[in-house]
C-alpha cells in the first residue's frame, strides 16, 4: 500500500493514520500528498531562549489548511503562558515541489519576511520538513535577523516545531521549540 492520498470527500489516509477534514474539503492536490500528516490544527506549549534575552514560555496554535491547490496555508499565533496575551504570529504558504523539495514563504507582524527552501521526508509516523531561509527581508524598523532555519516533525498526533536564527549579531542559534498536539 502506498502512502499517497486516498480521498473520498472528507477523508485522507497516510500510512495507518486516517484524517477527517470536514464534509466540504476539496480534493487534495497530489503535490501535497507527503504533507497530509500536517493538515489540521495543532495546539500546545513552547519554550524560547536566545543569548540576548531572558528565556520564556508560550502557548501556540498552528493550522495547516488546503484549498485543492499545490500549497498548504499556514497560520500561527502564540500567547504568553501566564497572561494569555498575544506574542508572535505568522502566516504563509508551504509549496511542495513534488521531488522531495519544498518552499515556504512567510510573513510576520514584526516586519520580517522569510523565504525558505528545504526537504520533505515521509516517515513511518508522519513527516519531517526541514527548511533553511534563502532570504530574510526586514522592514526598516524590524530587528536585525540575518538567517533562519525551521523544522516541523510530525510523529502521529504530535508536531514538534524548532526555529533557529542568526540575529542581533549572534550566529545561527536555537530560539524556539514547541511540542503541539493534533486538535480534534
Ligand atoms: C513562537 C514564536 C515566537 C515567540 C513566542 C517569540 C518570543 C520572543 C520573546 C518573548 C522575545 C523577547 C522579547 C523582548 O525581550 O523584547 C523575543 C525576542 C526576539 N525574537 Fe522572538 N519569538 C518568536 C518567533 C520569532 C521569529 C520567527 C523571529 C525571527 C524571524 C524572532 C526574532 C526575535 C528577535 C530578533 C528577538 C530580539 C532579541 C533581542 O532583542 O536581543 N522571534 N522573541
Amino acid at each position: 500500500m502506498t502512502n499517497g492520498p486516498r480521498h473520498g470527500g472528507d477523508r485522507f489516509a497516510h500510512g495507518h493514520v486516517r484524517y477527517r477534514l470536514g464534509m466540504d474539503a476539496p480534493d487534495l492536490h497530489p503535490l501535497n500528498a507527503a504533507l497530509i500528516p500536517l493538515l489540521g490544527t495543532w495546539h500546545g506549549p513552547g519554550e524560547g531562549a536566545y543569548p540576548t534575552i531572558r528565556s520564556f514560555s508560550y502557548g501556540e496554535t498552528l493550522t495547516f489548511g488546503h484549498v485543492g491547490k499545490p500549497f498548504l496555508a499556514l497560520q500561527q499565533r502564540t500567547q504568553e503562558r501566564e497572561s494569555g496575551l498575544p506574542l508572535h504570529a505568522e502566516a504563509g504558504y508551504l509549496r511542495p515541489q513534488g521531488d522531495g523539495t519544498i518552499e515556504l514563504v512567510l510573513s510576520q507582524p514584526s516586519g520580517i519576511v522569510e523565504i525558505h527552501t528545504g526537504t520533505v521526508a515521509e516517515t513511518e509516523a508522519g513527516v519531517d520538513v526541514d527548511l533553511t531561509a534563502e532570504a530574510v527581508h526586514l522592514s526598516p524598523s524590524a530587528k536585525m535577523v540575518r538567517e533562519t532555519r525551521r523544522r516541523y516533525v510530525v510523529e502521529g498526533d504530535t508536531l514538534t516545531c524548532d526555529f533557529w536564527m542568526a540575529a542581533m549579531g549572534e550566529p545561527l542559534t536555537h530560539h524556539l521549540r514547541s511540542v503541539l498536539t493534533r486538535q480534534p
